[in-house]
């Protein structure tokens, strides 16, 4: 499947876990990626797997850093077709100890990072009439104890992804959104140490609350965002679609 032949992705989050799967997908699939992440070093190791992909070291929280990734990849390509935001963090307390700084963190990782990325790039793709925004949501949108900025964030893509399809459906550009559930990343294995648990023991009670009684992989997801991504969902906009092994 060469499906994605020609066309340029960015790739926030793109050094490991959901968003290092997606940019392997993509290029799998033809398409020239950008991999940005924090930092360069894992950015560069997505990156210098793949074909023309190229790693870029940007806060998202930071919108000049993300312009400034978007006018380099653009002098680089000279256009952008695929932006699929995954950068962001989880950090989960109860409520009456959630700092601040935590709930700013998650709000500005998740939410402002990925609407500043969609500004950065929409002109490009307006320009074309051509382009496919993938944002990440969570079934954690439909809620989750100690974790009420994550779940605020995560409701709020399912907002943005309905809000920008209606604005932009009409320039040629589709939004959609993948929702995970529980997916083997890091993020997955830091909430297992959090709440003092063995890997194998925090995968398997969330394997079994689901139909298909496993977790899901990075892949699982990759494999969902890079059909949105293609000509075969050009009529599919505003959608959030579960990829979570469970109704
Ligand atoms: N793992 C899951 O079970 C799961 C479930 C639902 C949704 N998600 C979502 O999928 C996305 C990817 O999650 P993951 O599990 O791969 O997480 P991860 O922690 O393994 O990877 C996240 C990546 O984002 C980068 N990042 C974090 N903050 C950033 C910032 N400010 N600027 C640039 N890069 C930044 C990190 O460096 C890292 O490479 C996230 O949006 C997450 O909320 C994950």
């Amino acid at each position: 499947m060469r499906g994605l032949r020609g066309r340029v992705a960015v790739v926030t989050g793109g050094g490991r876990g959901i968003g290092a799967a997606v940019c392997r997908r993509l290029a799998e699939e033809g398409a020239a990626v950008a991999v940005l992440d924090l930092d360069a070093k894992p950015a560069e190791q997505v990156a210098g797997t793949l074909p023309e992909a190229g790693a870029y070291a940007a806060d998202v929280g930071d919108p000049a850093q993300v312009e400034d990734v978007v006018r380099r990849v653009l002098a680089r390509h000279g256009r952008i077709d695929i932006l699929v935001p995954c950068a962001g963090v989880m950090r989960g307390a109860p409520v009456t100890e959630m700092t601040d700084r935590a709930w700013t963190e998650v709000l500005t990782s998740h939410l402002t990072g990925s609407f500043t990325a969609v500004r950065a790039v929409t002109p490009a793709m307006i320009a074309q009439r051509h382009g496919r925004i993938v944002l990440i949501s969570s079934i954690a949108a439909r809620g989750i104890a100690d974790h009420v900025n994550y779940g605020t964030a995560k409701a709020g893509i399912a907002g943005m992804t309905r809000s920008l399809a209606l604005e932009l459906g009409p320039r040629g550009i589709t939004v959609n959104a993948v929702a995970p559930g529980f997916i083997a990343t890091r993020m997955t294995r830091e909430g297992a140490e959090r709440r003092g648990r063995t890997w194998e023991e925090h995968a398997e009670r969330a394997a079994e609350g689901t139909a298909l009684r496993r977790i899901g992989t990075p892949e699982d997801v990759a494999a969902v965002v890079a059909f949105l991504a293609s000509a075969d969902a050009g009529y599919v906009t505003g959608q959030v679609i579960h990829v979570s092994g469970d109704p």
